[in-house]
């Protein structure tokens, strides 16, 4: 890192090390929050007084070529298992920082980058932790042929219990189901009682994530994201995963802000296109 880490400190963010990878750590009056230079990988967002909106698993690995298990997983420059690694490449790989500054509503932005990224394509983390969790993905397509991007910050939350948790906001949306391998329309807002993996289509719509046991609400705005993905492993698939704690899907629900499934970014030579999304506790 490039860095003086006398100026990153200058302006409330620390560098900490996670097993063999570098976080940073940020602190201000309205919140704190920690990211990883591994993925670019947000792993924690805690707005002032409350607990993390976000949730790592305690059987997360922490080794090179392993996406972190919980936080903020970039998926890029492909969403899903179309092609090898599942979820693309920004993920297991090192971002770079590129900027770090205290903004004059308290809050603190960082900008990392992912160089070399994918052929002819750039990508570029912006995140700012205040009083909100602000997120913003910009692929940049430097080649000279069109280029086609599938995405999503696919963001664990941390809930009481996933049987007490509501996701509202995707009403009436048509809707991919990977479990049961059909199309549906939502009716009403989403509760989980087994394995939940869909994609939702054509939708942008502000998402809130209800917590009866915690009680509190998470607001999840999303642009240039046209699809919005909602998973829980439940029991099963959870006991599958050499990551991921037998009882821990308990503990998460993702939501994430998407361009997946049918949706898609199609980026002519010189193009780009940002992915964003914001969280914050709502009353
Ligand atoms: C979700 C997908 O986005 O990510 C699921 O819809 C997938 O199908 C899940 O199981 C986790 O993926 P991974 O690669 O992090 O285990």
């Amino acid at each position: 890192m490039n860095f003086d880490l006398s100026d990153l400190k200058n302006k409330g963010i620390q560098v900490n090390a996670l097993h063999d990878f570098s976080v940073l750590h940020i602190e201000n009056e309205l919140a704190s929050a920690d990211i990883c230079l591994h993925g670019g990988h947000v792993l924690s967002y805690v707005p002032a007084g409350e607990k993390d909106l976000l949730w790592v698993s305690r059987h997360s690995l922490y080794t090179e070529g392993k996406a972190i298990r919980g936080g903020i997983p970039v998926c890029w420059p492909w969403f899903g298992s179309v092609k090898s690694p599942a979820h693309g490449v920004a993920r297991i790989r090192n971002w770079s920082l590129k900027k770090a500054a205290s903004e004059a509503d308290g809050s603190t932005t960082v900008v990392l980058s992912l160089e070399p990224a994918a052929e002819g394509l750039s990508a570029e983390l912006y995140v700012n932790a205040g009083s909100s969790l602000r997120v913003e993905l910009k692929t940049v397509n430097h080649g000279n042929v069109s280029a086609t991007v599938t995405e999503a910050l696919h963001t664990y939350f941390s809930v009481g219990d996933i049987e007490g948790v509501q996701v509202c906001g995707l009403d009436g949306m048509s809707y991919s189901d990977k479990v049961l391998n059909t199309e549906a329309v939502q009716c009403g807002s989403i509760v989980f009682d087994r394995e939940t993996d869909r994609v939702y289509d054509d939708t942008d719509s502000v998402i809130v994530i209800r917590d009866s046991v915690l009680n509190r609400k998470i607001c999840v705005e999303r642009w240039g994201s046209n699809s919005t993905i909602v998973w829980n492993p439940w029991i099963e698939k959870a006991a599958k995963m050499a990551d991921f704690g037998n009882d821990e899907y308990r503990e998460m629900v993702c939501v994430e802000a998407a361009n997946a499934g049918r949706d898609k970014v199609c980026l002519p030579p010189g193009a780009s296109h940002i992915l964003g999304t914001r969280i914050r506790l709502i009353g």
